[in-house]
């Protein structure tokens, strides 16, 4: 028996592998292994021989039980080890920088401003780019023969020869969007409508698509005083300075009476816009107080209800934010103005985590 001991202690302190181990325990304990095989003889011994020879066996089988499994953890661990060798990574090395896209001005200027405006409790409504002439034009107090129409450079879209239905326009405002969301809503309201318009104009300064955003309040006595407060709110925090001066110049929209645009004070400085300050004047939108027609239109009356109404250029306020000198290259594509201008794709704005960084 001792012998047996020794010799499978050995074997299994030599085993190299799982497998090996394996063959060590049939070849043992196994059914019809060498140890297995003694104990079957026990049946042939006397009494006397079986009372020593009995726990002895038992003894040496658990013993190599034992050993079989100390060996197996022991092979498990080395395995281990040897893959967390082969696996070993450093760390503190430093990162590979992936090259990705960035955030495009616009975006970043379009959430910026509904960041700021959602904090005012306008929630963000949208509307079609390809618009009936009734919501672009009519339902805004814009009849057939208004020399708005002409005014605005529109692009039309053609009708197939038999149908004589008015064709649809690309929208040339966001105002549709005012008429669509009063009828889906309702009054009261609060909205901004952020979005593509389209207009057939090209220079510095116009692109055929650019971008506005439409705000829309609708309540029982809405007045230019909450507009006015609205406003400039609005450009305080877009614009990241404590005061801004605005002025409110008389004008002319068919869908608000009565109307004005807005100006911001500004100079400018070595060819940069200062924001607050100085002699110039800059206009940045258009408002007033939504036409009585306007209302009626989108299903409003408006001898119960009143509101105000504004549309405010997305790309030019960009310009003006962040220094960008020509409109049209926010739309060429060309990767070198995106790195220079675009935002990191992960600086969410938010008005408590800063909108611009
Ligand atoms: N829709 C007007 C434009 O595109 C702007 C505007 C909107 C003016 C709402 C008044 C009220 O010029």
């Amino acid at each position: 028996m001792d012998d047996l001991r020794e010799k499978y202690i050995r074997l299994i302190a030599e085993a190299g592998d799982e497998a090996a181990l394996e063959d060590l325990r049939v070849q043992a304990v196994g059914k019809k292994g060498e140890i297995s095989l003694r104990m079957r003889e026990l049946g042939r011994m006397t009494a006397e021989e079986r009372q020593v020879a009995g726990p002895a066996l038992n003894a040496l089988k658990d013993e190599i039980n034992a050993a079989l499994a100390a060996k197996k953890a022991a092979l498990a661990d080395a395995a281990l080890d040897e893959r967390l060798r082969t696996e070993w990574l450093d760390v503190t090395l430093p990162g590979r920088p992936r090259r990705m896209g960035t955030i495009h001005p616009i975006s970043q200027v379009t959430e910026e401003v509904t960041a700021i405006f959602a904090d005012m409790g306008f929630a963000v409504a949208e509307g079609p780019q390809i618009e009936s002439d009734w919501y672009n034009f009519d339902a805004l107090n814009i009849p057939g023969h208004h020399p708005a129409r002409a005014e605005m450079d529109t692009f039309y879209t053609t009708r197939a020869e038999e149908d004589d239905r008015p064709p649809h326009v690309l929208r040339t405002h966001t105002s549709p969007v005012q008429i669509r969301t009063m009828q889906a809503q309702g009054a009261p309201l609060r909205v901004i409508a952020p979005g593509r318009v389209y207009r057939a104009d090209y220079d510095q300064t116009h692109t055929p698509m650019f971008h506005q955003v439409e705000g829309l309040a609708i309540d029982r006595d809405i007045s230019m005083a909450n507009l006015k407060w609205c406003l400039e709110e609005f450009v305080k925090a877009f614009f990241e300075v404590d005061a801004v001066e605005l002025r409110f110049r008389a004008s002319h929209f068919p869908f608000t009476e009565p109307s004005a645009e807005v100006d911001i004070r500004c100079s400018w400085q070595d060819g940069t816009l200062k924001i607050g300050e100085g002699d110039d004047w800059l206009e940045i939108l258009g408002s007033g107080m939504v036409h009585p027609k306007v209302l009626q239109a989108g299903d409003i009356d408006p001898e119960q209800w009143q509101g105000f109404a504004f549309g405010m250029g997305i790309d030019r306020i960009a310009m003006l934010k962040y220094g960008i000198p020509d409109l049209r290259a926010f739309f060429d594509s060309d990767l070198r103005w995106l790195r220079h201008y675009g935002f990191a794709g992960l600086d969410v704005p938010t008005l408590h985590g800063g909108l611009s960084r």
